[in-house]
Parts: structure tokens; C-alpha cells; sequence
């Protein structure tokens, strides 16, 4: 299982690289619109200095625009994975930039069946939102397990990543499900290091070795 770190904040992402967590990075309009610098610049930072895929998401639902843009981000580096929106003119765009060997990751997948048609058309990463799975209702954890079933069972060569992770539950259940991916977000990055319990154990030994220091001294 790999850990993508979902932001487009240059500083987070360098944070979580120097220990060693994250394979790969996603970005979308929305995440890069919070930032409010440069797009172009932003993004070749942040391929520069992530080791893994780095999905940077088009801005059109034209499939033939969705393609030109896509070629465009392509040329940024070798790590440039181009997120296409899921539906009809998206399949065909990543049918598209699939032929010409452009790595793709088929986005705002809700179902099985969206992640099916994505896996079909060549995406090399399907992308299913397990907190906007759940706004509407549904099990989120079905639905990717269910997703990892059909993957294998008709060998499709796509990566599922879970997206969307709003909360440390999510994050757990997401492990079990078998995805491939998890896409996190910093702030629950941090936190998945942190446990209470944790802290005040380290606490009390350090405590116990002050005291043992102290009570040598006096000897
Ligand atoms: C990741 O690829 C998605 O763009 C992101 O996780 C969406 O998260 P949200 O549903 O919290 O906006």
C-alpha cells in the first residue's frame, strides 16, 4: 500500500518527504486555487521535489481541450500523472493520453461501476472519494472493497486511490479495504503519528531516567 499526500502546499509536502511517508502527491483545482500563487511554478516545485506520481487535475470538461492541457502538464515531467474528471469525456480523454503513453488518474469516482469504466479506458490510477461517498449516504468501505474485488477478479491494471479522507476513521477503514492508495491530507498526517498514550508513556520514561540521573549524581 502507498501514502499520497493530498495538497498542493510546497511546505507540507517537504515536511512529510524528509520523514519519509508520502510515494506520490494529488492535486486539484481547488487545493491549488487555496494556495494562491503561481500554478505553473507551484506545480513544478512540487514535481521536483516528490519522488513519486504527482497528479496534476485538468480544468475543462472538453474532452479534445482536456487532452491538449493534458499534453501541456505532461511535458513537466516524467512524474506528471494528469487527473481527467470521470464521465464520458473524460473516459475518452484517457483513452486519448493513454495511446500516447501519458499517465492518467480518472478522478471524482463515486461507484464500482465509474471506477470499472476508468480501469477500461487505461487510467493508470482510479481515484474514489471516500468522504463525498459518504455525504451522500452510501458505505464508503463497500464500495471500495468491492472496487478491489472487481479489480482483481477481471485483472485490471489500474491503482485504486482513496481520496476525500476527512478523518482518522476513514483512514483506518481505507487500510482495510485493500485500496492500493490512500491520498491524505497534512493535517491527518500528523495526527496518524499521534497517539496520547503514546506521548505520556515517552513522558514518563524520560521522567524516570531525569530521576535515576539525578539520584547517581547524589551518590
Ligand atoms: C484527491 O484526489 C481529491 O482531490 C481530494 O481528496 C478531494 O477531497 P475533498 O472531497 O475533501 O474535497
Amino acid at each position: 500500500m502507498q501514502i499520497f499526500i493530498d495538497t498542493a502546499n510546497l511546505r507540507e509536502i517537504i515536511k512529510a518527504n524528509q520523514r519519509g511517508i508520502v510515494d506520490g502527491c494529488t492535486t486539484n483545482p481547488m487545493l491549488v486555487a487555496k494556495e494562491n500563487v503561481p500554478f505553473k511554478e507551484r506545480m513544478r516545485e512540487i514535481l521536483k521535489v516528490v519522488q513519486g506520481d504527482v497528479s496534476i487535475e485538468v480544468t475543462t470538461n472538453d474532452p479534445e481541450e482536456m487532452v491538449k492541457e493534458a499534453t501541456k502538464y505532461a511535458n513537466w515531467g516524467e512524474n506528471v500523472a494528469i487527473k481527467i474528471p470521470m464521465g464520458m469525456a473524460g473516459l475518452k480523454a484517457t483513452k486519448t493520453l493513454t495511446d500516447k503513453g501519458i499517465k492518467t488518474n480518472v478522478t471524482a469516482c463515486m461507484t464500482m461501476h465509474q471506477a470499472v469504466l476508468a480501469a477500461k479506458s487505461g487510467a493508470t490510477y482510479v481515484s474514489l472519494f471516500w468522504g463525498r461517498i459518504e455525504d451522500l449516504g452510501f458505505d464508503a468501505q463497500r464500495v471500495m472493497e468491492d472496487t478491489v474485488k472487481a479489480f482483481e477478479k477481471h485483472k485490471f491494471d489500474s491503482k485504486i486511490i482513496v481520496g476525500s479522507i476527512r478523518q482518522m476513521s476513514h483512514i483506518n477503514r481505507a487500510i482495510q479495504s485493500g485500496a492500493h492508495i490512500l491520498t491524505i491530507p497534512p493535517a491527518l498526517l500528523d495526527k496518524m503519528a499521534f497517539h496520547p498514550r503514546t506521548e505520556s508513556t515517552i513522558k514518563e520514561f524520560l521522567d524516570t531516567w531525569e530521576e535515576y540521573q539525578r539520584v547517581q549524581k547524589l551518590d
